[in-house]
């Protein structure tokens, strides 16, 4: 059982995920009946237990919606001003699938050499122009590819060139409503504008043709998509929270490498008595004991992890820390009997990872460098070596920390700064479209295999011992992977 591996509270040995393998159980179902849905928070369900990282590299807006969209939940870093986290918070609470909810505008008085700019930059034309070029104004026009393809005189205004007279669609609109229009009027964009005929956001007929539903959405009741931030501990991180608050935010994480402060219980007491519905998730932490502080003191989750990320150097500098298997469950066991929700984060390198995290007692996991590089991470793709690449740094690196990330490892006053991680690259993922459903389904396999349909029978079999876990000597391990080949390729979904 879990307990004779790990030892209780006796344990002096610490293990990580690849240390123990799964026996299998007994099938009588197909791979279609697994469902994966899961808690993140004490309130708040997914319906895919995977949350991404508060990393620079990993969660802006672009993330948090892929990441909802596909059932999970994006975490907005914090290594940016207030302002523009919460721009990122906006972006994500008032997305709606397949308008484009900050498209690029024009103003009247710009040129075509403005226009060809955009072109190059965006790929696109059809840009709408309001009085003074900004989203939420006036519009006046839209410019189209047919309005300057004979324009030779590129110094010309957007002004005499523009048709002004403007097919639009009134809020409130659906996306069905918008497709017949769109259909209707045979335009290639269709600006959304408001009563008093300021600009909204626009639709495309290409985008529309790519639109699809997604089933297993992360929606608030409103209907917009869920959105978790960051925050530090710090009592000026308190008016970074009350502006998250103001932009609609649903979850905030409490970002420490080592969450049993009187900074965070401090926090969290004073964030569950100024916005009691907003949903807390602290951290990080390793142990029953800090786990049981941080409860006490009103968490509605729990992030589980220390030094165990693929960028991490906080065992090897500050040697505190836990092997992530042993870590999950000591904390999950005991959260778990409170009714909080444990995310095991870092460390998660593959599908395997994810299912024995589920199995030690974790609702979901956190992840930074396997969705690093997917095409919703901020930055851009470049090769190396043959190999497209997108880069990905620990938020304890000392490039991240020199813009603020100091604060999580408690480090913002010191003089010295010392590195907790590293900043490096990983390769391509694609798109969260075709990546996620891979993860799931790999998931779902191993659910299959192990005889249980979701989480609750998977938890209740764990508990009882009817799930056998056993250790793996190094031997075992290099046995469990890819060995004896001269050399292979690997490709991991189709
Ligand atoms: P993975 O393994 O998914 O880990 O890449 C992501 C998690 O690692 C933590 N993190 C860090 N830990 N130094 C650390 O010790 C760092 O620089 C660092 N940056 C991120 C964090 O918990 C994240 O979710």
């Amino acid at each position: 059982s879990l307990g004779e591996v790990f030892g209780g509270s006796k344990a002096h040995s610490g293990y990580t995920y690849d240390d123990i393998i799964v026996l299998p159980g007994e099938i009588d179902f197909g791979v279609e009946s697994v469902t994966l849905e899961s808690k993140v928070t004490r309130k708040i369900s997914l319906r895919t237990p995977f949350v991404s990282s508060p990393m620079d590299t990993v969660t802006e807006a672009t993330m948090a919606i892929g990441m909802a969209q596909h059932g999970g939940l994006g975490i907005i870093h914090y290594n940016m001003p207030i302002e523009d986290q919460v721009a990122e918070v906006r972006k994500v609470k008032t997305y709606k699938n397949g308008f484009i909810s900050d498209p690029v505008v024009l103003a009247p008085h710009n040129t075509l050499s403005d226009l060809d700019a955009v072109k190059e930059k965006y790929g696109h034309y059809g840009i709408p122009v309001t009085i003074d070029g900004r989203l939420h104004s006036k519009l006046v026009g839209i410019v189209t590819k047919r309005d300057v393809d004979f324009q030779e005189d590129r110094s010309v205004l957007v002004d005499s060139v523009m048709t002004k007279d403007v097919v639009t669609i009134q809020e409130p609109v659906t996306l069905a409503q918008a497709n017949a229009r769109l259909a209707d009027c045979k335009k290639g964009k269709l600006p959304v504008v408001n009563a008093d005929g300021e600009l909204v956001s626009l639709i495309s007929r290409t985008d529309l043709r790519k639109a699809r539903d997604y089933p297993l959405s992360t929606v608030a009741a409103s209907g917009s998509l869920l959105c978790g931030a960051a925050v530090g501990t710090r009592p000026n991180d308190r008016i970074r929270l009350a502006a998250l608050v103001e932009a609609g935010v649903d979850v905030v994480v409490l970002d420490s490498s080592q969450g049993d402060s009187c900074f965070q219980k401090d926090m969290v007491r004073w964030i569950k008595s100024t916005y009691p519905l907003l949903q807390v998730i602290g951290g990080n932490v390793v142990t029953r004991q800090q786990a049981k502080h941080l409860i006490d003191a009103g968490v509605d989750g729990l992030r589980v992890g220390m030094g165990v990320g693929s960028i991490c150097t906080t065992q090897v500098v500050c040697a505190c820390g836990r092997p992530q298997a042993s870590a999950v469950y000591a904390v999950a066991s005991y959260a778990n009997s409170r009714g909080v929700p444990v995310i095991a984060d870092g460390g998660v390198g593959n599908t395997g990872h994810i299912i024995k995290a589920l199995m030690l007692g974790a609702s979901c996991v956190m992840m930074g460098s396997m969705l690093a590089g997917t095409d919703e991470a901020p930055g851009e793709y470049f090769f190396q070596d043959g190999v497209r690449l997108k880069r990905y740094r620990g938020m304890g690196s000392l490039e991240a920390m020199s813009q603020g990330s100091d604060k999580r490892y408690f480090a913002s006053q010191a003089k010295v700064k010392v590195a907790q991680g590293v900043s490096g690259t990983v390769p391509d993922k694609g798109p969260l479209a075709t990546y996620i459903p891979y993860l799931r389904q790999g998931i779902a396999h191993g659910f299959q295999d192990m005889g249980v349909r979701d989480l609750d029978e998977m938890t209740s079999r764990a508990a009882s011992g009817a799930i056998r876990v056993e250790l793996r000597s190094p031997a075992a391990q290099k046995e469990g992977g890819v060995h004896g080949l001269h050399n292979y390729v690997l490709r991991t979904h189709a």
